[in-house]
């Protein structure tokens, strides 16, 4: 089983950044706005920072308890969309569940969501036209299935997502890049109910909250398994959706988790963030 090397990828889009800004003599700045203590949320958004610092980007970070009323949050949006030195603006999800998802995204002025969740954004890709920015998470795990295999001719694919948002940018993405997929949106904890689709995906997406749960017995010989999820345990360990020991004789390819799509991830949202800078740097 090929093991991919996503921190390495990301390592290589970040020093290229890294060159690009010193450059430029630019200095983009990234805006993060998170709600509560969810820990892998923490964790994603310290990685973000921790990279962002090294290649000259600057990180504000916005941290409101659960208490926050949601008129706060989008004032707040609604100050750093004003500000000339912000280039990008996201919202850390998942959010707490008695806040509206959808209306806080849609504050974010489309210039700076590089994110790629505005409705406006999502709506271009949708429509196969240009989008202010890419959504970062579908590009890594583009990047990655292109990097198992270049040929998808005939491959089934198959996407378990957890969330509608995230669902939806990497349906519309992998369908620009030609890739048609079948998507289950997938809530509970386990893989146990949808075992037979499991089975017949030759690449398989999961992009949810089962931790460990996709086992050998799931999958087909020789599958190429790209996992998005990410799962902080009580002990502080980060656990994908598949159980890696489990699958090491069966699948051709896997993306761990850590070290896999995470990275990758944020190496392309900073990427978007300089672009932005590019463009509103006066
Ligand atoms: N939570 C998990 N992944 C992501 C991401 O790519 N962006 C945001 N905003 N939240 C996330």
């Amino acid at each position: 089983m090929i093991i991919f090397n996503g921190k390495k990828l990301a390592e290589r889009i970040l020093l290229d950044l890294k060159i690009e800004i010193s450059e430029k003599k630019i200095t983009p700045a990234l805006s993060v706005i998170s709600v509560g203590e969810d820990a892998a949320s923490m964790l994603f958004i310290k990685n973000k920072k921790e990279a962002a610092k090294r290649i000259g980007i600057r990180v504000f970070h916005y941290k409101f308890n659960e208490t926050v009323k949601e008129l706060e949050i989008l004032q707040k949006i609604e100050e750093l969309n004003g500000d000339p030195k912000v280039h990008g603006i996201i919202v850390q999800l998942p959010l707490p569940k008695n806040f509206n998802t959808g209306k806080i995204i849609e504050k974010i002025d489309p210039k700076k969501d590089v994110d790629g969740f505005h409705k406006i954004n999502r709506d271009l890709l949708k429509d196969k036209k240009k989008p202010y920015f890419y959504p970062p998470f579908p590009l890594a795990i583009f990047t990655a299935i292109k990097s198992a295999k270049k040929n998808l001719k005939g491959k089934k694919v198959s996407a378990i997502v957890g969330s509608e948002i995230f669902g939806e940018t990497l349906k519309n993405y992998l369908d620009k890049e030609k890739i048609k997929a079948q998507y289950v949106l997938k809530q509970k904890n386990y893989f146990l109910d949808i075992k037979t689709k499991l089975k017949s995906a030759d690449i398989l997406i999961t992009v949810c909250g089962c931790k460990r749960q996709l086992k050998g017995d799931m999958i087909k010989e020789g599958a190429i398994l790209i996992d998005g999820g990410i799962t902080c345990l009580s002990n502080g360990k980060i656990v994908g959706n598949v159980d890696r020991k489990s699958v090491e004789k069966k699948a051709a390819f896997l993306t761990p988790v850590p070290g896999g799509i995470g990275p990758l991830t944020v190496a392309f949202l900073l990427k978007n963030t300089y672009k932005s800078a590019e463009k509103l740097w006066k």
